[in-house]
Order: C-alpha cells, then structure tokens, then sequence
C-alpha cells in the first residue's frame, strides 16, 4: 500500500509545474518562448536569473520532498516517489500533459535518495554546460553520470536511476536533433549565476 501511496504523491508532488506558474505570474506563457520547454532552462532564458534559479530549485525541492515524506517506509516507496515524481512533472495534467524533460526532478530524487549521486550528476552537469553552453548535453549526460555513479557504488535502485536518466534522453529528442542539425540553443548559465 505504500507504494501505491508513494506513487500517487510522487506524481502529484511532480506534477506541480514551477516553471508554468512562475512565468505565468509574470504574465509570460513558457510554452510559447523559446525552446517552448516547460523547465527552469527556458525560465532562465526568457525571465532570467532570479526566476530562473527559483523554477529550478522549486522543480528540484517537489522531488526531493515528495521523497522524503516516504523516508520512513523504506528505500522502495522513496524510489517509487522519486520517480513518479519525474513522470508527474513531465506529464502534468496541470499544464495538458505537456511537462518538461524531467531533469531537475530526477536530479531532486537522485539527491533525495543517494545525495553522492545527486552531487556527482550535479559537478558534470556544470562542467558540461560551463565548457559547451548545451544545457541538454549537461543534463543528459549529468544524469547519465548519476545512474552509473549508483551503479559504481553497488546500490540496487541505480537501475531505476539509469531508467530515469534514459527517460529524459527520450525528453531530449528534439534537442538531440538540433544538436546533430548544428543549431541547439546555447545558453551561458554561467554568466547568468556569475554575471
Ligand atoms: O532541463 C532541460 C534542458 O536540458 C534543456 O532545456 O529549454 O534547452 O530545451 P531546453
């Protein structure tokens, strides 16, 4: 039964779209700007730093609370959370079902549940877009990093993670086709946090 539970809040907790409501009370509509994603990213791009790093910080905490609130039932119900939580960010029914790519949501769980992994996928994930100003290829391959961390550490639920991090591969399609097609955004996230 608390997996059931964990799913249901894990999805709902997900589901909250931050990077919808935060533009939206500025009067901005995220889907029509930019990349058109509904994640911190495309907030950042259009709005910003400070609303920016507000989408993507309250995109990861949902995760990170949606996870812990099942800290005392076990590793399964926190990892059902975790993961529901992406599926729920990705596929709101609060914004029709057209989410974001669910990469601060996985980063929230990776952090909620093995925060070393969650650190790691973090340090590439900025090395990455700091060198090549691809936010995409960070986050592939930051969450990729993530999983195999888990992996490389023995712990059983990285197969969950390496799941999560190939969901999101699947979220970047359209990214990945810009990227082969020479035009992906690029997008300094260093001189946004830096000046
Ligand atoms: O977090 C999503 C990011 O990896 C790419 O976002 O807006 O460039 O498609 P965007």
């Amino acid at each position: 039964m608390e997996l059931f539970w964990a799913a249901v809040v894990g999805y709902f907790f997900g589901a909250i779209p931050f990077s919808y409501i935060i533009p939206k009370l500025k009067g901005v509509d995220i889907t029509k700007v930019g990349s058109g994603n509904v994640g911190g990213t495309n907030v950042l791009r259009n709005m910003g730093t400070k609303y920016g790093a507000l989408a993507m910080f309250l995109d990861i905490i949902k995760a990170v609370v949606a996870v812990l609130i099942f800290k005392p039932f076990g590793e399964h119900p926190m990892v059902m959370a975790g993961a529901m939580s992406v599926i729920g960010h990705c596929y709101s029914p609060f914004v029709k079902f057209k989410g974001g790519k669910g990469v601060a949501t996985t980063l929230g769980t990776f952090f909620a549940i093995y925060p070393q992994a969650g650190l790691f996928a973090l340090g590439v994930w900025i090395a990455i877009v700091a060198t090549t100003q691809y936010v995409s290829v960070g986050s592939i391959v930051g969450l990729l990093a993530g999983a195999f961390f888990a992996l490389a550490f023995g712990k059983d639920y990285w197969v969950i993670f390496l799941a999560l991090a190939l969901f999101s591969v699947y979220r970047h399609k359209e990214n990945i086709k810009r990227l082969l097609n020479g035009n992906e955004r690029k997008t300094n996230v260093v001189d946004y946090f830096l000046g």
